[in-house]
């Protein structure tokens, strides 16, 4: 890429991306709470639905809190990532998470894809959603597998890059160089994070902690016989 496309899709397009996030969310947050929700489509299908979101979450939870690990205590990670043994446990259970997240994700993805009942409630921005998601895993799971020991690396490049932006000095020399898949899997992340506001992505943030310590309820049907 020029100089001039590394700076914007590195130095300015972040800010865009978090700006439309932040102000997209809030604002969806404010007029219309209501919507904040996954949309569960349980009651149309739920063999499929409970294996794909299982494999799904528990992936994808786990391999983006090692992203935020990773990006908060980096040298602490390539201390202990400087035991050969522990760097392989470490490399080895993240990918086993990342393979439970992708084929979680195809599960979902086939699902929305062959039920017509399914399909009926898949709006557009869900195939743009399942789309983004989908290359974000396989890029990611490419990287894993093809550029190793990404726990180390990433440590020394992208976190370093990544603080940049949070303190809005960007230092976009500590990734113009990286492969291809590893520059495509940041910037397909950029794109996940602009669409954020407007997919179902934001019922992440809505965790019904209420209902472990909510009374139980009564449901009583009342009709005349
Ligand atoms: C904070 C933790 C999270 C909770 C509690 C949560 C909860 C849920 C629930 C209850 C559903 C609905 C399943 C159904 O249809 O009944 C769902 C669906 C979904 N979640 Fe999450 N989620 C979380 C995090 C995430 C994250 C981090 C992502 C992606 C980066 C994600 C992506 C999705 C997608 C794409 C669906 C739609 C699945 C489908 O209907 O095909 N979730 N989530």
């Amino acid at each position: 890429m020029s100089e001039a496309m590394n700076l914007f899709f590195y130095g300015i397009l972040p800010y865009v991306v978090l700006s439309i996030a932040i102000i997209g969310t809030t604002q969806r947050y404010i007029t219309d709470q209501f919507s904040i929700s996954s949309l569960s489509s349980q009651f149309l299908e739920n063999k499929k639905l409970f294996l794909g979101t299982i494999l799904w979450h528990f992936g994808i939870l786990v391999v983006l809190l090692g992203h935020l690990v990773a990006f908060m205590i980096p040298k602490t990670i390539l201390a202990f990532n400087s035991v050969p043994l522990r760097l392989y446990i470490l490399e080895g259970t993240a990918l086993i998470f990342a393979l439970s997240a992708f084929f979680g994700l195809i599960l979902l993805i086939e699902r929305r894809l062959t039920q017509d009942r399914i399909r009926v409630v898949t709006s557009p921005m869900d195939y743009v959603l399942f789309t983004l998601l989908f290359i974000q895993v396989a890029t990611g799971l490419y990287i894993a597998i093809f550029h190793r020991w990404g726990s180390s690396w990433y440590a020394l490049t992208a976190v370093p890059y990544l603080r940049s932006i949070w303190v809005l000095n960007p230092q976009i020399q500590y990734i113009v160089d990286l492969p291809f898949m590893v520059q495509a899997h940041i910037l397909n992340a950029f794109l996940l994070i602009g669409i954020f506001p407007f997919t179902r992505l934001p019922h992440m943030l809505v965790i019904p902690f209420g209902y472990l310590v909510r009374p139980y309820q009564i449901v009583i049907f009342n009709r005349k016989k």
